[in-house]
């Protein structure tokens, strides 16, 4: 045995806000699958565990409060690494690099936050998005949260906001759909980390580290990521 402590026996536990495609969401054989799912499997599988996984509210896994209510042993959840966020919890090394970008209906003239002047935009709750929105839209913008991904997309589509302020990844997934196109791209330098509790989880993440430097150099990262990320 490793001698990692963790919350349940046999597996590796991780909580995730889904869908957040393709990083998170329920495929159509009612398993969780996505980039960070694959690579969550890896992980626990190079540990010999299996993955178990855990919704919760994005909130939550951001505040640190799942993994202190022993929920899950580790957030895999496209979750940014901010120094606000580290104060609350240990990150494992940088394993994904994204950009924040507005997504709009097809048909609307808007090329910018600045064509938000007046308009609705749709963030999720407590995301980096959301910060990003709120520091940086014409002040004349009501910015309105939502708690996952998918309400964001369902009020986009009622006409309930005039766009979606999100990681570029999840809205160029959505832009697939023809009825919505991108309208921005906004290079924040964000990059992505597994997380774990601030205190006590020195040997857990020296372990996902160790794992994630495994899989960059057996060529398995580079296969995770072509699956989701090369059309
Ligand atoms: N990268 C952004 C952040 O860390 C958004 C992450 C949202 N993730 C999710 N699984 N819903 O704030």
């Amino acid at each position: 045995e490793s001698g990692i402590p963790i919350v349940n026996d046999g597996a590796l536990t991780v909580c995730s806000n889904v869908p957040f495609e393709p990083f998170e969401y329920v495929g159509e054989d009612g398993e969780y699958t996505g980039f960070d799912m694959d690579l969550s499997r890896e992980i626990a599988a190079g540990m010999g565990l299996e993955l178990e996984v855990q919704n919760a509210s994005f909130d939550g896994l951001q505040s640190g409060t799942v993994l202190a209510a022993n929920q899950c042993d580790l957030i895999a959840a496209a979750m940014t690494i901010t120094p606000e966020r580290e104060a609350n919890l240990a990150f494992s090394d940088p394993y994904y690099d994204s950009l924040q970008s507005l997504l709009v209906p097809a048909d609307s003239p808007a090329k910018s936050l600045e064509d938000m002047s007046g308009k609705r935009i749709g963030i999720q709750q407590g995301t980096t998005g959301e910060t990003y929105a709120r520091d940086n839209a014409p002040s004349d913008t009501e910015v309105i949260a939502y708690q996952t991904d998918a309400d964001l997309f369902q009020a986009l589509q009622a006409g309930n906001i005039d766009g979606v302020f999100q990681d570029l990844p999840v809205n160029l997934k959505h832009a697939d759909d023809k009825n919505f196109s991108l309208a921005g791209t906004y290079s924040t330098g964000e990059s992505y980390g597994l997380a774990a509790k601030k205190d006590g989880s020195e040997k857990l993440i020296t372990e996902i580290n160790a794992q994630l430097a495994e899989m960059h150099s057996n060529g398995k990262y580079q296969e995770i990521y072509d699956k989701y990320f090369t059309e």
